[in-house]
C-alpha cells in the first residue's frame, strides 16, 4: 500500500490516457490526428512547456459531454486511489473547452457526478479549482469568472496555467481580487519556466496561498526567504519538469535542496498521463533519483495534508486529523 497523500497539482485534462481519449473520440465522432494509441503515446516526446501544451490542447477536442467530463474524473479517481491519495484538489481549464463551445454547465457539473460519490466509491476528498489560461487576455478570464457563479458552491479557488513567460501574473490582478471577494482560494502556476519575478507576482499581485510549481525560486534567496517565512507550500511536479525540460534529468531536480532549505514542498503529478507516472510513482522516483529517505518521503506526504485547502471548519479538520494519523501510522515495510 502506498503512503497516504494529497495531490494538490493535478490537471483534470491531463489525465487522459491514450485509451480513453480513442474510446471518447469514437463515441463523439471526433477524428484524431493519430492512427491508434501506440503512434499517440510515440507523440510525447515534449521539447518545452509549449510543445506539450499543444498537445494538451489538441486531445481535448474528444472531451464533449458532461459523461466524458464524469468518466475522465473518475478514471483519475480510481488511479489515484491505487497511488494513496486521500485527498485530490483537482484543476480544470474551462476556457479550453468553450474554445470548443462546451460550455462551464458540462464541464462542472460532469466532473462534479465523479466528485461526489469520490469519498464513498475511492476513499478520496475532493475539492475543484478552477484555472485561468494566463496566454488569454484578462478580459477572457474575468467572463470565465463570471460564468463559473451559478458553480461556485462546487469551486474552491482558482489558479493560473498555460504558458508562463510572457504571461506575468500582473495580468490578472483584478481577476484574483474578484475572485477574492467571491471568497475563492487563490493558487497560480509560476516559476515553472518563468524566472522568480513570476513567483514575486503571483505573491504580491494576485495574493496566492500556494504556488504551483515554484521550480525557480531557488535562485534567489530573498525569494526563499519570504516563502519559508510565510510557510508558502509550493507543490512541485518533478517529472513534469523532466518531460517539459526544465530540467535536464531527476538527479538534477532541486526538491531535496528546497526541504532543506525549509520550504513546504510537496510533490504531485502535474498531467500524469503524459508524463510518466502517478503521484506515488513521483514519490518512487524521487527516492530513487535523489535519495530522499522514508521521513523525507513521509514529511512530504504530511505536507501534502497541511497545505491542502482542508479549512477550519470541524469536518475539514477532522479529516485533516485523520490523515495526517495515517501519515504518521504508515509503514514502509
Ligand atoms: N497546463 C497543464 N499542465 C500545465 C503545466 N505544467 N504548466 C502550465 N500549464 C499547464
Ligand atoms: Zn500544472
Amino acid at each position: 500500500m502506498a503512503i497516504p497523500k494529497a495531490e494538490l497539482h493535478l490537471h483534470i485534462e491531463g489525465t487522459l490516457e491514450p485509451e480513453l481519449a480513442f474510446a471518447l473520440a469514437a463515441r463523439n465522432g471526433v477524428e484524431l490526428p493519430y492512427a491508434d494509441t501506440e503512434e499517440l503515446r510515440k507523440a510525447y516526446l515534449f521539447d518545452d512547456l509549449q510543445t506539450f501544451l499543444n498537445l494538451y490542447y489538441g486531445l481535448m477536442a474528444v472531451l464533449r459531454t458532461e459523461a466524458d467530463f464524469e468518466e475522465l474524473a473518475d478514471a483519475y479517481l480510481a488511479r489515484a486511489a491505487e497511488q494513496g491519495v486521500r485527498h485530490a484538489e483537482i484543476f480544470f481549464d474551462p476556457q479550453a473547452h468553450a474554445a470548443r463551445g462546451v460550455d462551464m454547465g458540462t464541464v462542472v457539473t460532469g466532473l462534479t457526478r465523479a466528485l461526489a460519490r469520490s469519498e464513498e466509491r475511492h476513499g478520496i476528498s475532493t475539492r475543484l479549482i478552477m484555472c485561468f489560461l494566463r496566454d488569454q487576455s484578462a478580459e477572457s478570464a474575468m467572463e470565465t469568472l463570471q460564468a463559473a457563479r451559478p458553480y461556485l458552491d462546487h469551486i474552491t479557488g482558482v489558479g493560473l496555467d498555460s504558458a508562463e513567460v510572457g504571461n506575468p501574473a500582473s495580468k490578472f490582478t483584478e481577476v484574483y481580487a474578484a475572485a477574492g471577494e467571491l471568497g475563492l482560494r487563490k493558487v497560480a502556476h509560476a516559476g515553472e519556466e518563468g524566472d522568480p519575478s513570476y513567483v514575486w507576482e503571483a505573491l504580491d499581485l494576485l495574493g496566492v496561498e500556494r504556488v504551483d510549481h515554484g521550480l525557480r525560486s531557488m535562485e534567489d534567496p530573498e525569494l526563499v526567504r519570504r516563502l519559508v517565512a510565510d510557510r508558502v507550500p509550493l507543490t512541485l511536479c518533478p517529472l513534469s519538469n523532466v518531460r517539459l525540460r526544465a530540467i535536464d534529468v531527476l538527479e538534477e531536480h532541486p526538491l531535496a535542496r528546497m526541504m532543506d532549505a525549509g520550504l513546504l514542498c510537496t510533490v504531485n503529478s502535474d498531467d500524469p498521463a503524459y508524463f510518466g507516472g502517478y503521484v506515488d510513482d513521483t514519490f518512487h522516483a524521487v527516492h530513487e533519483a535523489l535519495g530522499l529517505d522514508r521521513e523525507r518521503l513521509r514529511e512530504l506526504a504530511r505536507n501534502s495534508f497541511l497545505a491542502s485547502f482542508l479549512d477550519g471548519s470541524a469536518a475539514d479538520e477532522a479529516l485533516r486529523a485523520k490523515y495526517l494519523a495515517e501519515v504518521e501510522a504508515y509503514s514502509f515495510d
